[in-house]
Protein backbone atom coordinates (compact mmCIF):
# COMPACT_ATOMS: atom_id res chain seq x y z
CA UNK A 1 0.00 0.00 0.00
CA UNK A 2 1.61 3.32 -1.33
CA UNK A 3 2.00 5.90 1.74
CA UNK A 4 1.30 8.45 -1.24
CA UNK A 5 -2.14 7.30 -2.34
CA UNK A 6 -4.61 9.91 -3.67
CA UNK A 7 -8.40 10.11 -4.46
CA UNK A 8 -9.68 11.21 -7.77
CA UNK A 9 -12.07 13.79 -7.80
CA UNK A 10 -14.78 11.98 -9.43
CA UNK A 11 -14.32 9.33 -6.14
CA UNK A 12 -14.51 13.19 -3.94
CA UNK A 13 -17.40 14.40 -5.67
CA UNK A 14 -19.20 10.78 -5.23
CA UNK A 15 -19.04 10.54 -1.67
CA UNK A 16 -20.44 13.73 -1.13
CA UNK A 17 -23.19 12.10 -2.49
CA UNK A 18 -23.92 9.33 -0.36
CA UNK A 19 -27.42 10.25 1.50
CA UNK A 20 -25.85 9.40 4.78
CA UNK A 21 -23.10 12.12 4.57
CA UNK A 22 -25.19 14.74 2.42
CA UNK A 23 -25.45 17.92 3.78
CA UNK A 24 -28.15 20.56 2.71
CA UNK A 25 -27.32 22.89 -0.23
CA UNK A 26 -29.15 26.14 1.10
CA UNK A 27 -26.43 28.99 0.95
CA UNK A 28 -26.31 31.50 -1.43
CA UNK A 29 -23.69 33.83 -2.53
CA UNK A 30 -24.59 36.49 0.10
CA UNK A 31 -24.81 33.95 2.73
CA UNK A 32 -21.33 32.84 1.92
CA UNK A 33 -20.23 36.73 1.83
CA UNK A 34 -21.89 37.36 5.42
CA UNK A 35 -20.14 34.17 6.39
CA UNK A 36 -16.81 35.12 5.41
CA UNK A 37 -17.39 38.96 6.71
CA UNK A 38 -18.53 37.58 10.02
CA UNK A 39 -15.77 35.22 10.50
CA UNK A 40 -12.49 37.81 9.49
CA UNK A 41 -13.74 40.82 11.21
CA UNK A 42 -13.06 40.31 15.16
CA UNK A 43 -10.24 40.67 17.43
CA UNK A 44 -7.50 41.88 14.40
CA UNK A 45 -9.48 45.23 13.94
CA UNK A 46 -10.55 45.59 17.27
CA UNK A 47 -7.54 44.86 19.89
CA UNK A 48 -4.71 43.63 17.39
CA UNK A 49 -4.48 46.53 14.94
CA UNK A 50 -3.83 49.47 17.52
CA UNK A 51 -0.42 47.51 18.75
CA UNK A 52 0.59 46.73 15.29
CA UNK A 53 0.78 50.27 14.77
CA UNK A 54 2.50 51.04 18.28
CA UNK A 55 4.99 48.29 18.56
CA UNK A 56 5.69 48.22 14.93
CA UNK A 57 5.18 49.97 12.24
CA UNK A 58 3.63 53.62 13.13
CA UNK A 59 1.16 54.98 10.84
CA UNK A 60 2.39 53.03 8.17
CA UNK A 61 0.22 49.68 9.50
CA UNK A 62 -2.19 50.64 6.74
CA UNK A 63 1.00 49.14 4.42
CA UNK A 64 1.12 46.12 7.09
CA UNK A 65 -2.74 45.54 6.31
CA UNK A 66 -2.12 46.07 2.32
CA UNK A 67 1.04 43.77 2.24
CA UNK A 68 -1.21 41.15 4.48
CA UNK A 69 -4.42 41.40 2.35
CA UNK A 70 -2.01 40.90 -0.83
CA UNK A 71 -1.08 37.58 0.68
CA UNK A 72 -4.18 36.16 1.69
CA UNK A 73 -5.72 37.85 -1.48
CA UNK A 74 -3.45 35.59 -3.59
CA UNK A 75 -4.48 32.57 -1.25
CA UNK A 76 -7.92 33.09 -1.62
CA UNK A 77 -7.77 33.02 -5.44
CA UNK A 78 -6.23 29.41 -5.36
CA UNK A 79 -8.90 28.47 -2.77
CA UNK A 80 -11.68 30.17 -5.25
CA UNK A 81 -10.10 27.45 -7.89
CA UNK A 82 -10.56 24.82 -6.02
CA UNK A 83 -13.43 25.52 -4.00
CA UNK A 84 -15.17 26.44 -7.33
CA UNK A 85 -13.84 22.93 -9.05
CA UNK A 86 -14.17 20.33 -5.78
CA UNK A 87 -17.30 21.94 -3.82
CA UNK A 88 -17.20 18.97 -0.76
CA UNK A 89 -17.09 19.86 2.39
CA UNK A 90 -13.74 19.86 4.21
CA UNK A 91 -12.22 22.96 2.36
CA UNK A 92 -7.90 22.71 2.09
CA UNK A 93 -8.23 18.82 3.54
CA UNK A 94 -10.33 18.43 0.58
CA UNK A 95 -8.65 20.11 -2.04
CA UNK A 96 -5.48 18.60 -1.25
CA UNK A 97 -6.73 15.03 -0.76
CA UNK A 98 -7.50 15.06 -4.74
CA UNK A 99 -4.42 16.70 -5.35
CA UNK A 100 -1.23 16.02 -3.64
CA UNK A 101 -2.53 13.04 -2.14
CA UNK A 102 -4.13 11.56 1.82
CA UNK A 103 -0.60 11.77 4.07
CA UNK A 104 -0.93 15.76 2.82
CA UNK A 105 -4.08 16.17 3.00
CA UNK A 106 -4.02 14.69 6.77
CA UNK A 107 -1.35 17.44 7.15
CA UNK A 108 -3.58 20.27 5.73
CA UNK A 109 -7.00 19.00 7.87
CA UNK A 110 -4.77 18.30 11.60
CA UNK A 111 -3.30 21.98 10.44
CA UNK A 112 -7.13 23.35 10.17
CA UNK A 113 -7.90 21.80 13.10
CA UNK A 114 -5.53 23.72 15.19
CA UNK A 115 -6.41 27.04 13.44
CA UNK A 116 -10.14 26.81 13.63
CA UNK A 117 -10.67 25.34 17.74
CA UNK A 118 -7.55 26.86 18.56
CA UNK A 119 -8.92 30.31 16.98
CA UNK A 120 -12.59 29.59 18.57
CA UNK A 121 -11.25 29.45 22.03
CA UNK A 122 -8.75 32.45 22.13
CA UNK A 123 -11.68 34.57 20.48
CA UNK A 124 -13.94 33.00 22.76
CA UNK A 125 -11.85 34.38 26.17
CA UNK A 126 -11.52 37.42 23.83
CA UNK A 127 -15.29 38.09 23.96
CA UNK A 128 -15.00 37.65 27.48
CA UNK A 129 -12.39 40.07 27.68
CA UNK A 130 -14.49 42.75 25.66
CA UNK A 131 -18.04 41.87 27.66
CA UNK A 132 -16.46 42.40 30.73
CA UNK A 133 -14.89 45.82 29.59
CA UNK A 134 -18.66 46.11 28.39
CA UNK A 135 -20.42 45.24 31.54
CA UNK A 136 -18.11 47.42 33.33
CA UNK A 137 -19.14 50.24 31.33
CA UNK A 138 -22.28 49.86 32.38
CA UNK A 139 -21.49 49.36 36.15
CA UNK A 140 -22.13 45.79 35.98
CA UNK A 141 -19.41 43.22 36.95
CA UNK A 142 -19.16 39.51 36.78
CA UNK A 143 -18.11 38.01 39.85
CA UNK A 144 -14.07 37.87 39.76
CA UNK A 145 -14.01 33.87 40.37
CA UNK A 146 -15.72 33.36 37.56
CA UNK A 147 -14.73 36.00 35.29
CA UNK A 148 -12.10 36.21 32.49
CA UNK A 149 -8.71 35.59 33.98
CA UNK A 150 -9.74 33.44 36.43
CA UNK A 151 -9.34 29.51 36.46
CA UNK A 152 -12.65 29.12 35.51
CA UNK A 153 -13.91 31.92 32.30
CA UNK A 154 -18.09 31.39 32.57
CA UNK A 155 -18.69 33.72 30.12
CA UNK A 156 -16.46 32.00 27.63
CA UNK A 157 -17.87 28.44 28.42
CA UNK A 158 -21.37 29.63 28.04
CA UNK A 159 -20.60 31.71 24.87
CA UNK A 160 -19.50 28.12 22.88
CA UNK A 161 -22.13 26.11 24.79
CA UNK A 162 -24.88 28.53 23.85
CA UNK A 163 -22.95 28.47 19.98
CA UNK A 164 -23.17 25.07 19.64
CA UNK A 165 -26.69 24.60 20.57
CA UNK A 166 -27.66 26.99 17.62
CA UNK A 167 -25.28 25.70 15.24
CA UNK A 168 -26.34 22.01 15.84
CA UNK A 169 -29.69 22.79 15.04
CA UNK A 170 -28.97 23.76 11.55
CA UNK A 171 -26.84 26.15 9.18
CA UNK A 172 -29.64 28.36 8.28
CA UNK A 173 -30.92 29.12 11.61
CA UNK A 174 -27.46 29.82 12.57
CA UNK A 175 -27.31 31.84 9.23
CA UNK A 176 -29.83 33.93 10.39
CA UNK A 177 -28.37 35.21 13.54
CA UNK A 178 -25.16 35.52 11.76
CA UNK A 179 -26.77 37.92 9.64
CA UNK A 180 -27.94 40.59 12.49
CA UNK A 181 -24.55 40.25 14.39
CA UNK A 182 -22.40 41.11 11.27
CA UNK A 183 -24.96 43.97 9.80
CA UNK A 184 -23.91 45.20 13.56
CA UNK A 185 -20.27 44.81 13.47
CA UNK A 186 -19.79 46.31 9.98
CA UNK A 187 -21.78 48.68 11.51
CA UNK A 188 -19.57 49.65 14.25
CA UNK A 189 -16.37 49.57 12.25
CA UNK A 190 -18.12 51.81 9.95
CA UNK A 191 -19.45 53.85 12.69
CA UNK A 192 -15.53 54.14 13.91
CA UNK A 193 -14.19 55.49 10.78
CA UNK A 194 -17.36 58.01 10.35
CA UNK A 195 -17.23 59.29 13.57
CA UNK A 196 -13.62 59.00 13.95
CA UNK A 197 -12.83 61.18 10.39
CA UNK A 198 -14.06 64.11 12.27
CA UNK A 199 -11.04 63.71 15.27
CA UNK A 200 -8.02 63.01 12.48
CA UNK A 201 -5.07 65.35 13.26
CA UNK A 202 -3.25 64.96 10.06
CA UNK A 203 0.25 65.65 11.99
CA UNK A 204 -0.33 62.19 13.72
CA UNK A 205 0.50 61.01 10.09
CA UNK A 206 3.80 62.40 10.26
CA UNK A 207 6.80 60.30 10.02
CA UNK A 208 4.43 58.34 8.21
CA UNK A 209 7.13 55.43 8.33
CA UNK A 210 9.23 56.08 11.50
CA UNK A 211 12.93 55.44 11.31
CA UNK A 212 13.73 51.93 11.90
CA UNK A 213 14.62 51.56 15.62
CA UNK A 214 16.62 49.01 17.71
CA UNK A 215 14.22 47.32 20.27
CA UNK A 216 15.30 45.02 23.14
CA UNK A 217 16.75 41.75 22.34
CA UNK A 218 14.14 38.92 23.15
CA UNK A 219 14.92 35.41 24.26
CA UNK A 220 15.97 33.14 21.44
CA UNK A 221 12.38 31.19 22.17
CA UNK A 222 10.41 34.44 21.67
CA UNK A 223 12.49 36.12 18.93
CA UNK A 224 11.05 35.64 15.48
CA UNK A 225 12.63 32.44 13.69
CA UNK A 226 14.30 34.61 10.64
CA UNK A 227 16.27 36.85 13.14
CA UNK A 228 17.52 33.89 14.83
CA UNK A 229 18.38 31.81 11.44
CA UNK A 230 20.18 35.02 9.98
CA UNK A 231 21.58 36.38 13.04
CA UNK A 232 19.56 39.34 12.91
CA UNK A 233 19.47 42.09 15.66
CA UNK A 234 15.75 42.83 16.28
CA UNK A 235 14.39 46.57 15.02
CA UNK A 236 11.21 48.58 15.12
CA UNK A 237 9.91 50.39 12.49
CA UNK A 238 10.93 50.91 9.18
CA UNK A 239 10.48 48.61 6.36
CA UNK A 240 11.37 45.23 8.50
CA UNK A 241 8.56 47.08 11.51
CA UNK A 242 6.17 47.19 8.19
CA UNK A 243 6.89 43.47 7.46
CA UNK A 244 6.81 42.20 10.67
CA UNK A 245 2.93 44.30 11.28
CA UNK A 246 1.44 42.41 8.36
CA UNK A 247 2.65 38.97 9.53
CA UNK A 248 0.73 40.34 12.88
CA UNK A 249 -2.12 41.65 11.70
CA UNK A 250 -2.20 38.51 9.11
CA UNK A 251 -4.62 37.23 12.22
CA UNK A 252 -7.35 39.93 11.00
CA UNK A 253 -7.77 38.13 7.94
CA UNK A 254 -7.60 34.65 9.42
CA UNK A 255 -10.91 32.91 8.70
CA UNK A 256 -11.90 33.62 4.60
CA UNK A 257 -10.74 29.97 4.09
CA UNK A 258 -13.55 28.95 6.42
CA UNK A 259 -16.20 29.84 3.70
CA UNK A 260 -14.80 26.99 1.34
CA UNK A 261 -15.82 24.69 4.25
CA UNK A 262 -19.18 25.07 3.44
CA UNK A 263 -18.94 24.33 -0.36
CA UNK A 264 -20.96 21.39 0.02
CA UNK A 265 -23.71 23.53 1.74
CA UNK A 266 -23.84 26.18 -0.76
CA UNK A 267 -26.72 26.41 -3.86
CA UNK A 268 -24.70 26.84 -6.65
CA UNK A 269 -20.92 26.21 -5.48
CA UNK A 270 -18.89 26.82 -8.60
CA UNK A 271 -20.38 30.43 -8.94
CA UNK A 272 -20.99 31.29 -5.37
CA UNK A 273 -18.07 30.18 -3.72
CA UNK A 274 -15.06 32.24 -5.58
CA UNK A 275 -17.65 35.86 -4.87
CA UNK A 276 -18.22 34.42 -1.28
CA UNK A 277 -14.27 34.31 -0.61
CA UNK A 278 -13.11 36.89 -2.60
CA UNK A 279 -16.26 39.02 -1.76
CA UNK A 280 -15.81 38.55 2.00
CA UNK A 281 -11.85 39.35 1.90
CA UNK A 282 -12.34 42.54 -0.55
CA UNK A 283 -14.78 43.99 1.96
CA UNK A 284 -12.61 43.10 5.07
CA UNK A 285 -9.46 44.75 3.72
CA UNK A 286 -11.54 47.86 2.24
CA UNK A 287 -12.90 48.74 5.96
CA UNK A 288 -9.87 47.20 7.48
CA UNK A 289 -7.56 50.10 5.71
CA UNK A 290 -9.89 52.61 6.22
CA UNK A 291 -10.15 51.99 10.45
CA UNK A 292 -6.29 51.47 10.18
CA UNK A 293 -5.77 55.50 8.78
CA UNK A 294 -8.19 56.61 11.13
CA UNK A 295 -6.95 55.18 14.05
CA UNK A 296 -4.01 56.40 13.50
CA UNK A 297 -4.60 59.84 12.38
CA UNK A 298 -6.68 60.07 15.78
CA UNK A 299 -3.83 59.66 18.15
CA UNK A 300 -0.31 59.64 17.57
CA UNK A 301 0.93 55.94 17.04
CA UNK A 302 3.10 56.23 20.50
CA UNK A 303 0.26 57.02 22.49
CA UNK A 304 -2.16 54.17 21.33
CA UNK A 305 -2.47 51.63 23.78
CA UNK A 306 -0.02 48.45 22.60
CA UNK A 307 -3.24 46.72 24.15
CA UNK A 308 -5.55 49.33 22.50
CA UNK A 309 -8.53 48.57 21.40
CA UNK A 310 -10.77 50.56 18.86
CA UNK A 311 -12.74 52.00 22.09
CA UNK A 312 -9.65 53.00 23.95
CA UNK A 313 -9.03 55.96 20.90
CA UNK A 314 -12.43 57.48 21.68
CA UNK A 315 -11.85 57.60 25.01
CA UNK A 316 -8.44 59.33 24.40
CA UNK A 317 -10.34 62.32 22.34
CA UNK A 318 -12.92 62.64 24.99
CA UNK A 319 -15.25 60.76 23.58
CA UNK A 320 -16.15 57.65 26.01
CA UNK A 321 -19.63 56.94 25.26
CA UNK A 322 -18.23 56.16 22.22
CA UNK A 323 -16.23 53.80 23.52
CA UNK A 324 -19.23 51.67 25.30
CA UNK A 325 -21.04 51.64 21.91
CA UNK A 326 -17.52 50.29 20.06
CA UNK A 327 -17.27 47.61 22.99
CA UNK A 328 -20.76 46.56 22.63
CA UNK A 329 -19.96 45.85 19.00
CA UNK A 330 -16.98 43.95 19.97
CA UNK A 331 -19.00 41.80 21.96
CA UNK A 332 -21.46 41.34 18.86
CA UNK A 333 -18.91 40.82 16.32
CA UNK A 334 -16.05 38.24 18.31
CA UNK A 335 -19.74 36.47 18.85
CA UNK A 336 -20.07 35.62 14.88
CA UNK A 337 -15.92 34.67 14.56
CA UNK A 338 -16.44 32.01 17.39
CA UNK A 339 -19.70 30.55 16.03
CA UNK A 340 -18.00 30.41 12.52
CA UNK A 341 -15.16 28.93 13.76
CA UNK A 342 -17.24 26.03 15.48
CA UNK A 343 -19.14 25.18 12.23
CA UNK A 344 -15.59 25.08 10.05
CA UNK A 345 -13.97 22.67 12.58
CA UNK A 346 -16.88 20.37 12.75
CA UNK A 347 -17.17 20.45 8.43
CA UNK A 348 -13.51 19.38 8.29
CA UNK A 349 -13.87 17.02 11.17
CA UNK A 350 -16.93 15.18 9.23
CA UNK A 351 -14.53 15.38 6.03
CA UNK A 352 -11.98 13.81 7.84
CA UNK A 353 -14.34 11.09 9.17
CA UNK A 354 -16.61 10.33 5.75
CA UNK A 355 -12.92 9.59 4.74
CA UNK A 356 -12.86 7.42 7.67
CA UNK A 357 -9.62 8.72 8.72
CA UNK A 358 -11.38 9.23 12.18
CA UNK A 359 -14.34 7.31 13.35
CA UNK A 360 -16.64 7.03 10.06
CA UNK A 361 -19.74 7.06 12.69
CA UNK A 362 -18.71 10.89 13.98
CA UNK A 363 -19.89 12.41 10.41
CA UNK A 364 -23.22 10.69 10.75
CA UNK A 365 -25.45 13.43 9.44
CA UNK A 366 -28.83 14.13 11.47
CA UNK A 367 -31.70 13.92 9.40
CA UNK A 368 -33.88 16.43 11.01
CA UNK A 369 -31.51 19.15 11.79
CA UNK A 370 -29.04 18.17 8.34
CA UNK A 371 -26.03 18.73 10.45
CA UNK A 372 -23.31 16.33 11.54
CA UNK A 373 -24.61 16.22 15.02
CA UNK A 374 -22.13 14.07 16.83
CA UNK A 375 -19.68 16.09 15.79
CA UNK A 376 -21.15 19.67 16.69
CA UNK A 377 -21.91 18.75 20.01
CA UNK A 378 -18.24 16.89 20.59
CA UNK A 379 -16.16 20.54 18.89
CA UNK A 380 -18.62 22.41 21.51
CA UNK A 381 -17.80 20.62 24.58
CA UNK A 382 -14.01 20.32 23.63
CA UNK A 383 -13.54 24.26 22.66
CA UNK A 384 -15.70 25.50 25.65
CA UNK A 385 -13.45 23.64 28.13
CA UNK A 386 -10.59 24.57 26.43
CA UNK A 387 -11.63 28.40 26.27
CA UNK A 388 -12.73 28.09 29.96
CA UNK A 389 -10.05 26.40 31.48
CA UNK A 390 -6.20 27.12 29.86
CA UNK A 391 -5.03 30.43 28.81
CA UNK A 392 -5.01 29.62 25.55
CA UNK A 393 -5.11 33.59 24.68
CA UNK A 394 -1.09 33.20 24.85
CA UNK A 395 -1.41 30.88 21.53
CA UNK A 396 -2.70 33.80 19.02
CA UNK A 397 0.40 32.94 16.78
CA UNK A 398 0.27 29.00 16.96
CA UNK A 399 -3.31 30.16 14.75
CA UNK A 400 -1.41 31.82 12.37
CA UNK A 401 1.07 29.31 11.53
CA UNK A 402 -1.66 26.66 10.99
CA UNK A 403 -3.15 28.56 8.29
CA UNK A 404 -0.06 29.84 6.64
CA UNK A 405 0.77 25.94 6.15
CA UNK A 406 -2.66 25.34 5.21
CA UNK A 407 -2.44 28.45 2.75
CA UNK A 408 1.18 27.71 1.51
CA UNK A 409 -0.20 24.12 0.79
CA UNK A 410 -3.36 24.91 -0.77
CA UNK A 411 -1.05 27.58 -3.12
CA UNK A 412 1.49 24.37 -4.48
CA UNK A 413 -1.52 22.47 -4.65
CA UNK A 414 -3.50 24.52 -7.76
CA UNK A 415 -0.41 23.86 -10.21
CA UNK A 416 0.29 20.31 -8.98
CA UNK A 417 -3.97 19.54 -9.57
CA UNK A 418 -3.57 21.59 -12.92
CA UNK A 419 -1.07 19.17 -13.97
CA UNK A 420 -2.55 16.02 -12.69
CA UNK A 421 -5.74 16.64 -14.71
CA UNK A 422 -5.72 18.98 -17.12
CA UNK A 423 -8.75 17.81 -18.48
CA UNK A 424 -10.90 18.87 -15.63
CA UNK A 425 -13.17 21.87 -16.25
CA UNK A 426 -12.44 24.71 -13.35
CA UNK A 427 -15.34 27.68 -13.17
CA UNK A 428 -12.72 29.57 -11.34
CA UNK A 429 -9.09 29.72 -12.63
CA UNK A 430 -6.19 31.70 -10.71
CA UNK A 431 -4.40 34.08 -13.35
CA UNK A 432 -0.77 33.50 -14.05
CA UNK A 433 -0.34 30.28 -12.58
CA UNK A 434 1.90 28.85 -11.68
CA UNK A 435 3.57 32.19 -10.99
CA UNK A 436 1.15 33.99 -8.67
CA UNK A 437 0.47 30.17 -6.49
CA UNK A 438 4.03 30.40 -6.50
CA UNK A 439 4.59 33.64 -5.23
CA UNK A 440 1.49 32.95 -2.59
CA UNK A 441 3.58 29.80 -1.25
CA UNK A 442 6.89 32.30 -0.70
CA UNK A 443 4.90 35.11 0.52
CA UNK A 444 3.42 32.17 2.91
CA UNK A 445 6.84 30.90 4.07
CA UNK A 446 8.00 34.35 4.38
CA UNK A 447 5.77 34.81 7.11
CA UNK A 448 6.08 31.68 9.01
CA UNK A 449 9.46 32.24 9.28
CA UNK A 450 8.71 36.26 10.75
CA UNK A 451 6.75 33.56 13.91
CA UNK A 452 8.73 32.78 17.31
CA UNK A 453 10.55 29.79 17.70
CA UNK A 454 8.20 28.99 20.50
CA UNK A 455 5.77 28.57 17.90
CA UNK A 456 7.07 26.10 16.08
CA UNK A 457 8.28 24.06 18.31
CA UNK A 458 5.03 24.31 19.60
CA UNK A 459 3.37 23.28 16.06
CA UNK A 460 5.99 20.44 15.51
CA UNK A 461 4.64 18.56 18.62
CA UNK A 462 1.11 19.23 17.21
CA UNK A 463 1.71 18.04 14.20
CA UNK A 464 3.85 14.93 15.79
CA UNK A 465 0.69 14.14 17.12
CA UNK A 466 -1.16 14.37 14.24
CA UNK A 467 0.94 11.72 12.49
CA UNK A 468 0.87 9.38 15.20
CA UNK A 469 -3.44 9.31 15.17
CA UNK A 470 -2.87 8.76 11.62
CA UNK A 471 -0.55 5.83 11.43
CA UNK A 472 -2.23 4.05 14.40
CA UNK A 473 -5.93 4.67 13.02
CA UNK A 474 -6.24 6.52 10.09
CA UNK A 475 -3.42 4.84 7.46
CA UNK A 476 -5.35 1.49 7.86
CA UNK A 477 -9.12 2.64 8.55
CA UNK A 478 -8.99 4.76 5.05
CA UNK A 479 -11.20 3.90 2.27
CA UNK A 480 -8.70 4.34 0.11
CA UNK A 481 -6.70 1.15 2.23
CA UNK A 482 -9.17 -1.12 0.97
CA UNK A 483 -10.05 -2.52 4.24
CA UNK A 484 -14.15 -2.91 5.16
CA UNK A 485 -14.53 -0.06 8.09
CA UNK A 486 -16.05 -1.98 10.59
CA UNK A 487 -17.24 1.08 12.73
CA UNK A 488 -19.69 1.67 9.16
CA UNK A 489 -20.59 -1.90 8.86
CA UNK A 490 -22.26 -1.61 12.45
CA UNK A 491 -24.29 1.58 11.92
CA UNK A 492 -27.92 2.02 10.57
CA UNK A 493 -27.75 4.11 7.53
CA UNK A 494 -28.94 7.39 8.53
CA UNK A 495 -28.87 7.85 11.68
CA UNK A 496 -32.53 9.18 13.66
CA UNK A 497 -30.74 10.78 16.88
N1 LIG B 1 -9.82 37.26 11.81
C1 LIG B 1 -10.33 36.90 13.08
C2 LIG B 1 -10.18 37.99 14.06
O1 LIG B 1 -9.64 39.01 13.74
C3 LIG B 1 -9.71 35.63 13.56
O2 LIG B 1 -10.65 37.82 15.18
Amino acid sequence: MSIMRTKTIEQTLREGDEPEYQLKKQLTALDLTVFGVGVVIGAGIFTVAGRAAHDLAGPAVIVSFVVAAVCCGLAALCYAEFASSIPVSGSAYTFSYASLGEIVAWIIGWDLLLELMLGASVVAQGWSAYLGVFLDRLGVSIPEAVAYGSSFDLPAFVLVAILTVLVSIGIKESMRVNLALVALKVFIVLFVIFAGVGYVNTANYTPFIPDAAPVEAKTTWKAPLIETVFGLSPTAYGVTGILAGASLVFFAYIGFDVVATTAEEAKNPARDLPRGILGSLLICTVLYCATALVMTGMVRYDKLSSEASLAKIFTDVGKPEFATLISAGAVAGLTTVVMTLLIGTSRVLFAMSRDWLLPASWGRINRRTGTPLKITIGVGIFVALVAALTPVGELEYMINIGTLTAFFLVSIAVPALRRRRPDFKRSFVVPFSPFLPYLSAAICAYLMLTLPLETWVRFLVWMALGFIIYFAYGYKRSRLSGNPNPDTDALPSLTST
